[in-house]
């Protein structure tokens, strides 16, 4: 790949939040007075800027860096999305057949719960990183049966928790015609068809995640491999296949300089685009500079709907010769942070896409705060399907609770919020959207909800 440019992204507008706009309906009149002024400034962080636009913006992050304070305190302050660098592989979570150990990965998701981040699930079948077991299955049936067992055993686990998941990852071979696979355990044993079997195991095993496929080196729009991918994804959509993403690593030494256009060809497809390992090796405003187009080119896209970082500092990149992140060695801010916290902060608000068929999906956001409370609206949306009836559940990360709720029936109590349709609003038709609002006492939280439809 030679150096490149993304194209100009067109006419950026700054985004004018609405969040503060409800403040005016609750605050006394002197405080409320003081909001609108802060109305349309940009945030002064990685994952504040991104939710702007209703995105995130992730790292990778390594169970056993959780213990440092530099490390914490940059990951806790700037990102609101991880992804677990290495313990939710399969060495790590079945490391013996059906016996499941989840100690590690559960540090980085109750770190995550806990500070209301969401959390991408990495990853479920792939050919590297798999225990000796795995590479010894002895027939198909024996591997369909592993395959099964263990996306059931892992999704099962942290079902509902896990917004998206890597279901199969870099199955596609690097040289060779179009739409070759690189052989594996699974191609030996299941064929070519091992994809698509993991992906409806998947489905069922949670179907409120997002499905990824996701892959290195399908960056340019226009190379063999990139077209493999694409024609999968495009028969799946076809055929109904359930995938709902696909994720681009973005390990980048150069930027395609048709990698926007990459984007638009996969997300025309009808799936979201998430960039799920970026990093680019370099320095200075060279870095910088490469950084802000691929955040452009996301940002120019609205269902580009999330970017991870593959680490938090270049301290313990997996390349850490090139030094390829944010944050240098000693957790210091590079000029590409700073391309990449402008980039998302010109970025136009970007409405959520449907969630997968026959589902449906809630995301709460915060129109209001105070000290010692806030205010929030949750906007319950159907799939390319109606929805009659929905249930909605939150666990909050930090004590807070309900004061009084509009449009919904809660249930329960404690820390985990349930909330079913009222009489009038179960019924939402295909692609459309109904909201509920509450208010609540304890700090403002926006934590991943569930939603349900019988
Ligand atoms: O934890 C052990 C440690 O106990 C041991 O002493 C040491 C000795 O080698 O190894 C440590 O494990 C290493 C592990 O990272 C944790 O640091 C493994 O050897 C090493 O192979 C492993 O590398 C990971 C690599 O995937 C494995 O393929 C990287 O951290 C991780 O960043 C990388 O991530 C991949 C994505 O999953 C998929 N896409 C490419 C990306 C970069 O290679």
């Amino acid at each position: 790949m030679g150096e490149n440019t993304i194209p100009p992204t067109g006419r950026r507008r700054p985004l004018r939040r609405a969040l503060v706009a409800g403040a005016l309906s609750v605050l006394g009149a002197a405080t409320a007075f003081a909001v609108p002024t802060t109305a349309g400034a940009a945030a002064g962080t990685l994952g504040a800027a991104a939710a702007q636009s209703g995105r995130y913006f992730g790292a990778a992050v390594a169970a056993g860096r959780l213990g440092e304070s530099a490390y914490v305190t940059t990951l806790d302050r700037e990102f609101n999305s991880v992804t677990a660098e290495n313990e939710m592989k399969w060495d790590a979570t079945e490391p013996t057949r059906g016996s499941f150990t989840f100690g590690s990965a559960d540090r980085i998701v109750d770190h995550a719960q806990s500070r209301g981040m969401k959390i991408r699930g990495h990853t479920l079948v792939w050919h590297a990183q798999i225990p000796g077991w795995v590479q010894n299955l002895s027939s198909a049936a024996d591997a369909r049966a592993a395959l099964t067992g263990h996306i059931n055993g892992v999704m099962g686990h942290y079902r509902g928790k896990i917004h998206t998941w890597d279901v199969v990852n870099e199955a596609f071979a690097d040289g060779g015609a179009v739409g070759s696979l690189r052989s594996s355990i699974w191609t030996q044993r299941i064929g070519n068809g091992f994809i698509e079997e993991a992906f409806r195991a998947a489905r069922a095993a949670d179907p409120n995640a997002k499905l990824c496929y996701n892959d290195y080196n399908i960056d340019d729009a226009d190379a063999a491999k990139t077209r493999g991918v694409y024609n999968m994804v495009r028969d799946f959509k076809a055929r109904g296949v359930p995938i709902d993403c696909v994720g681009l690593q973005s390990h980048f030494g150069q930027v395609p300089s048709n990698y926007r256009r990459n984007i638009e060809q996969f997300a025309a497809l009808g799936v979201d685009v998430q960039i799920t390992e970026l990093d680019i090796g370099g320095s200075g405003t060279a870095q910088a500079d490469a950084y802000r187009r691929v955040v452009e080119a996301c940002m120019a896209v609205s269902r580009c709907t999330g970017i991870t970082v593959w680490g938090v500092t270049d301290r313990y990149s997996w390349r850490s010769g090139d030094t390829p992140l944010l944050f240098d060695g000693n957790y210091n801010k590079k000029p590409a942070y700073d391309a990449v916290l402008n980039a998302l902060n010109n970025a136009t608000p970007n409405p959520p896409t449907d969630p997968p068929s026959g589902a449906c999906s809630a995301t709460i956001a915060t129109t209001n705060s105070w000290q010692g409370g806030f205010q929030s609206t949750v906007t319950v949306r159907a799939g390319s399907a109606p929805v009659n009836g929905w249930t909605v559940r939150w666990t909050w990360p930090g004590g807070q609770s309900i004061t009084s709720l509009w449009n919904g029936e809660p249930t329960g109590s404690g820390s985990t919020v349930t909330v079913r349709n009222a009489s009038y609003n179960g019924s939402i038709a295909a692609g459309s959207s109904v909201t509920f609002g509450f208010t609540a006492n304890g700090t403002a939280a926006t934590p991943t909800a569930t939603c349900t439809s019988p």
